[in-house]
This record gives structure tokens, C-alpha cells and sequence, in this order.
């Protein structure tokens, strides 16, 4: 029986693989991941690593690789039942009770699947050896596939005149063919129609490697009929959760950083048969952010590259939109416009892999700049046409999830800004003016991957201090109950406290800060680009300063709760597992 894969994920994310594995193997962290000495042999320097990141650990010594369920079901010998039970129990959760749905579910599955593979190799092995329809063949040879690129996608063909729904159903039940999508009811002919006929198929497997839906095109020319057709949605398919052999292509992402993003099964295709295989399509759909993450779990760099032409170019720009959201520190997304008129496989089929990468390598743009790009060409210099492009940006960079890309993100595109708007960048204030180009921005983002999520928040918080000390005396119960997380935050803010306090006028030279930490201030407050604005509306400042120190508060108990839930899932305490859910009440009131 399987387990509902919510569940399984709701494990995952509540123990990282390191917090597993530490209680059978000593860890030592090692830059993002851990290693210690392998469980699965005896060894003397450690080749045993785990990725919390990614999920999963990895022996070089004996090529063991796996998840946390992996690694109890190999060191502890359980069945992977067994290593739910134990895991879930460590996680907190209630152990799974199966239910007569699920196994209704998990059938129906079974059946579904074994309709789709019963299928699909049936007509790929006519569109092998039937010579009764070798245009069809002929048609995928006149493109140039290679043999082996048509089995590797298993590609068929649907002849017109025949009907598999009766071979079908001596195997399987009626009610599961007709719910699978492959046929439709014909009223007029009373029965049920295979909607592929007469269509070369490429089976769309789930990434497990399974097919569970089909795509057909028609190859005749000037043909009425659309060009493609899809399985519909189904109970086990489900088209912005999959991607065109997503299956295939993930087994690479040890080997490879970026996953190529094309529109259709034919440039995947094309692509491979040029030797490219790191790609996937979503097959003509708007890009899901469900897609943006798997693709993300397993590779580094999305590349998208949809076709050469206008509605390539607009679903580029609505892709963009969509997926900037979900940009992840490490994780690149960038877009590659092909010349007009082309798509992958043309362009691969014309120029060869070579020319494909090095066309690539230098015309590739990141996200930011195409968004950026894009939008200012729809702008020009009025005054009410810069307000729409500065709000675009600001809201396109707000919607970005992680904070640290929101915030670099943010600073390009206001650096983009004010370049286009000289006068307005002078100011005169402590801060540094905030620098445009992108390889400060770039700098400025490596050098804060050593800055933790505290210090950013504080460095803001302290920014506002220095720069409204006005307002802060003004209102100085604002500063009360403020604790301060980092070394330095603790050391500095009661004396920048007691400085508003006790001082009337206060010049820079006053400021109770070391040179560095005043430099770190200016550089990484994010709050700096805002600043200016809040600066004339107290009311504002006020809002915006409590709304960072409610943050701070979280990120003080965000601490606590991680360092109780690491001792938590070694100890498996009552006692601490109330402690944690007791600071997690504090942290929703808060
Ligand atoms: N598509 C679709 N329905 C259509 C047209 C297209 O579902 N009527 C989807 C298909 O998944 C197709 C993708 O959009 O693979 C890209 O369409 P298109 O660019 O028209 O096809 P190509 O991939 O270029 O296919 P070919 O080279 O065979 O013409
Ligand atoms: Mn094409």
C-alpha cells in the first residue's frame, strides 16, 4: 500500500536527513553539507555525506544514496513501512492509518498505469514493425530522429482503423478505460473513440518514470483537425504538476546544473537527438510554480528557451513573472530567445550541439534583466511613465518568497532606476547611495551569504535609529523590549538607546559604533531604499520600525524553536516538545 505522498513530504520537511542520520553516524558540517563515516562499510576517512538542501544522503565509497527512509530501511534493516512508522513518530506526526479509499485509490492507480503502458507499447511496436504504416516512420525519420531517440521516447503511432478499446477491456475494467482519457464517446457511433487515431504519440510519463498521459500529432499536411492533442486532466494526471521527461532528465542532475525549458515534446526530442538531454517541456502551459520547484530540487539553473516568435516571447515574459517568486539563493533562472523564427529543434537541428551551447553561453539572460529589459522598453522617460515602471518593479520584486533575493533583486532594479534618473539619486544622508551595477549587486550578494538572516534584520533596524534620531526621541517607548539577537546587536543597540535618550543633538562622531559594523549598516540594510520615502511620514516609520521588530521577535523565536527541535529529535522529550510548542503559540501571536 502506498502512502499518500503528503504525508511522506510533511516528514520530510518536518526532520532534515542530518538530524536522521546523526543519531547512527557523528556528523561534521562541511560548507552546505555534512560528512562523517560511512554506516555501509568500515572506513577511516570519512566519504559519507548528507544534503539537507536536497534531501538526501550519499556514500562515495559504496555508492549508497538515498532519503531519509532510504536510510533507515539500509542501516536498520526495515521495511520502508516500518521506516514511515519510526520517522513519522520522530516527526511529531500520528502514525498513517490506510484507508478504503486509499486502497481504492492505490488500484485504480495500479490499473491506470497498466492501461497507459499496455498502450503505449503497442503502438510503438507498430510504428516499429508495421509496414503498413511506415509514413509514419518515414515521418520521424524525414526529421531526422535517430532509431534510437524513437525508442528512447517510445513514440508510436495510432492507426486509423483500429480500435485497441476491445483488446483493453479483456485486461481491464471498462470503468478504468473510460475514465483513463485516451477515448471519447461517440454519440452518433455509440461507442467509445480512441482520440489519438490516425496520430504519431508520445507518451508523458509521471518522474517516476510511469506514462500517464499521451500527446498526438497529426502529420498529415493542411490537415483540419489540430495539430496537437493532449490527454485530458484525469484523477492521476495532472498537467502544471508535470513536466515532458522530467523522468529522464532529473537521472542527470548529478552530472549537470542547468535543465533546459522548452515548449514541445518535438524540441525535447530534437534536443536529445542532438545529444542535449538535460531538457524538459511543459507542453504548450503556463509555467506552474509546482514545476518551478521540482525542476529547482534537482538542478541549479533553469534555462528557459521557448520558440523564437511573439507568443514564444510572451510566454517568456508570463513565465518570468511566474517563476521569479519562487528564486532561490544558489538557484539561477535565466532565458535564451532563439532567433526569429526558431525553436530548440530547428535551431539544434540546423547548428549542431555545439553551436546550441555556445549560443547559449553568450546570449543567455538572467531573469532580472529580461524583466527589467522588457519592461522598460514599454516605457519611456516621462515622469508618469518612470512611476509605472518603478511600480512594476517593486511590486515584481516583492512577490519575490526569499527575502535575501527580494532584497538584491530590489536593489537592481532600483539601481536600473536611478540610473535612468540622475538627479534624483543625490542625497545627503549617512547612508552610501546604493550602487546600480550588477556586479556590485553580485558582490554585495556573496559577501552577504556570510551574513545570517539576524544580522540583516537588525542591520535595518539600526539604519532607521541612526538616521531619525528625531523621531526616536520623540517617540522612545517604540524602543523598549527589543531584544536583539547577534553579538553585535546586543553589544550596540542599549548604548545607541541610551545615546537618544540622554542626547538632544547628535552628530555622526557620537555614534557608539565601530567604523566596520557602521560600514556593514549602510551596506546591507535593505530598508536603505525605502527610507527615504518613510523619512518624510513619521506615521509610516512608526509602522514600518514595529513591523521589524515583530520580525525580530520571530526570528529570536525561530532560534529557540530550532535549537529545541534539533535536541527534540534526539532526545524525543515530552518536556521539549512543549517547550517548542509553547514558543510556536508565542510566535502566531505574535
Ligand atoms: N500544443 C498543443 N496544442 C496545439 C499546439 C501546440 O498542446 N494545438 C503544445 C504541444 O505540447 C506542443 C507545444 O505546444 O508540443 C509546442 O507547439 P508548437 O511549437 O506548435 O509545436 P512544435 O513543438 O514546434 O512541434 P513540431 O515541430 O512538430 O511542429
Ligand atoms: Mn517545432
Amino acid at each position: 500500500m502506498k502512502y499518500p505522498k503528503e504525508y511522506l513530504d510533511e516528514i520530510k520537511t518536518r526532520l532534515k536527513v542530518s538530524s536522521v542520520v546523526s543519531k547512527y553516524v557523528q556528523l561534521k558540517r562541511r560548507g552546505k553539507e555534512f560528512v562523517g563515516l560511512s554506516p555501509f562499510k568500515n572506513e577511516k576517512t570519512p566519504s559519507f555525506t548528507v544534503n539537507d538542501e536536497k534531501g538526501f544522503f550519499h556514500c562515495f565509497s559504496t555508492a549508497e544514496h538515498g532519503n531519509i527512509f532510504d536510510f533507515l530501511m539500509k542501516t536498520q534493516n526495515l521495511k520502508f513501512g516500518e521506516s514511515v512508522k519510526t520517522l513519522a513518530l520522530q516527526a511529531g506526526m500520528r502514525p498513517y492509518t490506510f484507508s478504503k479509499a486509499d486502497e481504492e485509490r492505490e488500484k485504480a492507480w495500479k490499473e491506470y498505469m497498466s492501461i497507459y503502458s499496455e498502450y503505449v507499447d503497442f503502438f510503438h511496436s507498430e510504428l516499429l514493425n508495421n509496414s503498413e504504416i511506415k509514413s509514419s516512420l518515414d515521418y520521424l525519420r524525414n526529421r531526422k530522429l535517430s532509431l534510437d531517440v524513437i525508442k528512447r521516447f517510445k513514440i508510436g503511432y495510432v492507426r486509423k482503423n483500429f480500435n485497441i478499446f476491445e483488446n483493453l477491456q479483456k485486461k481491464f475494467s471498462k470503468k478504468a478505460i473510460k475514465e483513463c482519457g485516451i477515448f471519447y464517446f461517440d454519440e452518433k457511433k455509440n461507442s467509445f473513440v480512441d482520440r489519438f487515431r490516425d496520430r504519431i504519440i508520445f507518451p508523458i510519463n509521471n518522474i517516476s518514470g510511469f506514462p500517464i498521459a499521451i500527446g498526438g500529432r497529426i502529420i498529415q499536411k493542411n490537415s483540419f483537425f489540430a495539430k496537437y492533442i493532449n490527454s485530458p486532466e484525469t484523477q492521476f494526471f495532472k498537467k502544471g504538476n508535470n513536466l515532458y521527461n522530467i523522468d529522464r532528465a532529473r537521472r542527470l542532475s548529478n552530472t549537470l546544473d542547468q535543465i533546459f525549458l522548452v515548449e514541445g515534446y518535438m524540441d525535447v526530442i530534437g534536443l536529445n537527438n542532438r545529444g542535449i538531454e538535460n531538457c524538459v517541456a511543459n507542453l504548450g502551459t503556463a509555467l506552474t510554480e509546482k514545476q518551478i520547484l521540482i525542476l529547482n530540487q534537482f538542478f541549479n539553473e533553469i534555462v528557459i528557451c521557448f520558440d523564437g516568435d511573439e507568443s514564444g516571447y510572451k510566454a517568456a515574459v508570463r513565465a518570468a513573472e511566474n517563476s521569479i517568486k519562487e528564486l532561490q539563493p544558489e538557484k539561477q533562472i535565466s532565458f535564451l530567445f532563439l532567433p526569429e523564427g526558431e525553436d530548440p529543434d530547428t535551431f539544434i537541428s540546423k547548428n549542431g550541439k555545439e553551436n546550441f551551447i555556445k549560443y547559449y553561453e553568450t546570449n543567455k539572460i538572467l531573469i532580472h534583466e529580461f524583466l527589467f529589459e522588457n519592461l522598460k522598453k514599454q516605457s519611456n522617460n516621462s515622469p508618469t511613465s518612470l512611476a509605472v515602471l518603478e511600480k512594476k518593479l517593486r511590486w515584481l520584486s516583492n512577490s519575490i518568497k526569499d527575502p535575501y533575493i527580494k532584497k538584491y533583486v530590489l536593489d537592481f532594479f532600483l539601481g536600473k532606476i536611478s540610473a535612468l534618473t540622475p538627479n534624483l539619486s543625490k542625497g545627503k544622508q549617512f547612508a552610501i547611495k546604493h550602487v546600480a551595477s550588477l556586479s556590485e549587486t553580485k558582490k554585495i550578494y556573496n559577501e552577504s551569504i556570510s551574513i545570517t538572516k539576524e544580522q540583516l534584520q537588525e542591520y535595518s533596524m539600526l539604519y532607521l535609529i541612526i538616521n531619525n534620531f528625531d523621531f526616536f526621541k520623540k517617540n522612545i517607548t517604540i524602543l523598549n523590549n527589543i531584544d536583539f539577537i547577534t553579538n553585535e546587536g546586543v553589544q550596540v543597540f542599549p548604548k545607541l538607546f541610551e545615546l537618544v535618550k540622554s542626547k538632544d543633538e547628535i552628530n555622526p562622531n557620537m555614534l557608539p559604533l565601530e567604523n566596520n559594523l557602521l560600514k556593514k549598516i549602510n551596506k546591507f540594510a535593505s530598508v536603505k531604499h525605502i527610507s527615504k520615502n518613510i523619512q518624510r511620514d513619521e506615521n509610516k516609520l512608526k509602522e514600518i520600525f514595529l513591523e521589524m521588530k515583530k520580525d525580530l521577535k520571530n526570528l529570536f523565536l525561530d532560534r529557540q524553536i530550532s535549537e529545541l527541535e534539533s535536541k527534540f529529535s534526539s532526545d524525543m522529550d515530552q518536556s521539549t516538545l512543549n517547550e517548542i510548542i509553547e514558543l510556536k503559540k508565542l510566535q502566531n501571536n505574535n
